[in-house]
């Protein structure tokens, strides 16, 4: 904040809490502006000293920032040539540099100073800034990140969400990409970065100040559900270099060692562990390594092989799940390397492993993982695609092309979530159902286990995931009329004899009574007249599927539980993380 023209910084990891204290210890009056952020934490453990705001060294400017900013070590070692001192190991901190210097340049106008600031960068960010030189105004810009103006009576605000003004207007402004919008107290004004003039887009906010916390949705659940597409984005993002080559920059193991590596092993629980069986299949066909998926809590007490040639490969969202750490542990004990995929900046897990890869899926709130697990999928694809290019088992181009086709399912999973109203329409007329099975081959395996976990975790059911080619070893004798069962279709345009087994699958259930619910590809029309209900998503290589029928299945369990009237982000018996063995 300004007090009395003076940049006033007060910041605090862990919860709002701590900065609310420290503000009473300490209390200023402020002159009327103020930037603040929760910032969860990229780069760097969550620290005060990471926190935001980041200031310059001189103190005249202040900024936050929410998103990654991918170039942000070519900067830092551009203004550290230059001079500048770092205090903080945050991508945020360059602005704060970058932003005094244009101060410097454009005369202390900091919407000036914002424009050529924001064309260097790349990456997603949401920027707000200000400053000594401009005591009346805060400049904000926006790539790839969300911006919204709340226009108020004498006051405006700039938010991420409108949820953060909705108690003080309901008047806002949507920043459209690559605009930056300078406010006062009773006025607005938006460029491009190139400084032409430029307009959001103005709407009035309908929801109530209660629903607009989960962003509209009824559940923290279901907005993570929505909010898949951003979170592979994130999770993809920044991964190649110049010449591009798929580089792992958190990966600091030595190339010579991951050349020797002879097996891997996949370490998780819960959902994190379906996320490891569906990353085997690509690992082994990608890299042509042995790998086994272990649940973590099983892991060390059947004396597993595990030596230095073995590299373990621990999941988790939380970080903190204390199977999983004991996992870890006794892996290093036998002398493998670790390498962590989690979501969970500073968390003991990546802290205890040798290397570790951030999903970037943002906060997960809900105890049932959703985001997470698709987060889960696409790092360890980064991760097997990279060892596949080290070793030479894939050649650059090849690497290049399924790094291609996994940038386009952000776009894929969105055009899922648009019909999301009719999926969870469907999970409402299914609410008396008292037990579902789910079918799948191949990687559509452990999305069938994932999609009976989600309604065993929210909405209470008896659920079972089965190989479909384990039916007729013993799950067929459960069907009988009107039993529900999902099945995940695998593509035909992958391996026909797959996609053709899985057909006979469905008429033998459906031979049997089931009623036969199938995801399936568009243009797959081979299941149309076996399947009472066909849930349709984009066509995708078989691999990369499960990003995209997952999603059907976490909206179903959604809806069955929000019909049954329970508690979907807080399931009974359950918690987000689990710290004991
Ligand atoms: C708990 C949660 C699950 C989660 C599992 C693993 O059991 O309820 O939703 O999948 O822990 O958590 P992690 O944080 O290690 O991914």
């Amino acid at each position: 904040m300004l007090s009395d023209g003076k940049l006033q910084t007060e910041k605090r990891a862990g919860k709002l809490a701590n900065l609310r204290a420290a503000l009473q210890a300490n209390p200023r009056s402020a002159d009327g502006i103020g930037i603040g952020h929760t910032r969860w934490a990229t780069h760097g453990a969550p620290t005060d000293g990471n926190a935001h705001p980041h200031v310059d060294e001189m103190n005249r400017v202040a900024v936050v920032h929410n998103g990654i900013i991918e170039n942000f070590a070519q900067l830092r070692m551009e203004l550290e040539e230059r001079g500048c001192k770092f205090r903080s190991e945050t991508d945020t901190e360059v602005v704060a540099h970058m932003l005094s210097e244009q101060l410097t340049e454009h005369n202390g106008d900091l919407g000036a100073a914002m424009r050529p600031v924001c064309r260097r960068l790349e990456g997603a960010f949401t920027l707000v800034a200000i400053s000594e030189d401009d005591p009346g105004l805060v400049v904000a810009a926006r790539r790839n990140s969300p911006l919204v103006v709340g226009r108020g009576n004498g006051e405006n605000f700039l938010a991420s969400d409108v949820a953060a003004f909705i108690a003080h207007t309901r008047d806002a402004i949507e920043l459209g990409q690559d605009q930056v919008v300078t406010i006062t107290a009773d006025s607005h004004s938006i460029t491009d970065f190139d400084g032409n003039p430029s307009e959001g887009k103005e709407f009035r906010v309908m929801w109530d100040a209660a629903a607009a916390e989960k962003g509209g949705y009824p559940s923290f659940m279901e907005k993570e559900i929505h909010e898949q597409p951003a979170a592979i984005d994130q999770t993809l993002m920044g991964r190649l270099d110049t010449a591009g080559r798929l580089v792992l920059d958190e990966l600091n193991i030595d190339e010579s060692v991951l050349r020797s590596v002879d097996k891997i092993v996949v370490v998780a629980c819960g959902t994190a562990y379906h996320s490891g069986l569906v990353a085997k299949y690509a690992i082994e066909h990608w890299c042509r390594i042995p790998t086994e998926v272990e649940l973590a809590h099983e892991f060390r007490y059947r004396d597993p092989i595990v030596n230095e040639k073995t590299l373990v490969v621990s999941l988790s969202q939380s970080g903190e799940t204390m199977d999983t750490i004991m996992a870890v542990r006794h892996a290093r004990e036998q002398g493998a390397k670790t390498v962590a995929i989690c979501n969970t900046n500073g968390s003991t897990i990546p802290r205890e492993s040798d290397a570790v890869i951030y999903t970037h899926a943002g906060p997960e709130i809900a105890v049932a993982s959703t985001k997470a697990f698709l987060s889960q999928i696409a790092a360890a694809y980064l991760l097997g695609l990279y060892l596949a290019q080290l070793r030479g088992n894939k050649f650059a181009d090849e690497v290049a092309d399924i790094l291609a086709e996994l940038n386009t399912m952000g776009a894929k999973i969105q055009q899922v979530l648009d019909g999301a109203a009719e999926i969870k329409a469907f999970g409402t007329s299914m609410a008396d159902a008292t037990s579902v099975l789910f079918l799948g081959r191949h990687v559509g395996f452990p999305v069938a286990l994932e999609g009976a976990l989600k309604l065993k975790e929210i909405a209470y059911i008896h659920a079972e995931g089965f190989a479909a080619g384990e039916l007729k070893h013993g799950p067929i004798a459960l069907i009988e009329p009107g039993q529900p069962v999902f099945v995940v279709v695998p593509s035909r345009r992958g391996r026909d004899s797959l996609h053709a087994k899985i057909v006979s699958n469905i008429q033998e259930i459906r031979a049997r009574g089931a009623v036969t619910i199938c995801i399936a590809e568009e243009g797959d029309e081979a299941v149309t007249p076996y399947a009472d209900h066909v849930i349709r998503v984009p066509q995708s290589p078989t691999l990369l599927a499960p990003l995209l029928t997952t999603v059907p299945l976490q909206l179903f369990a959604c809806a069955m539980a929000e019909a049954k009237g329970y508690d979907v982000d807080q399931p009974r018996n359950l918690a987000k993380s689990v710290t004991v063995e």
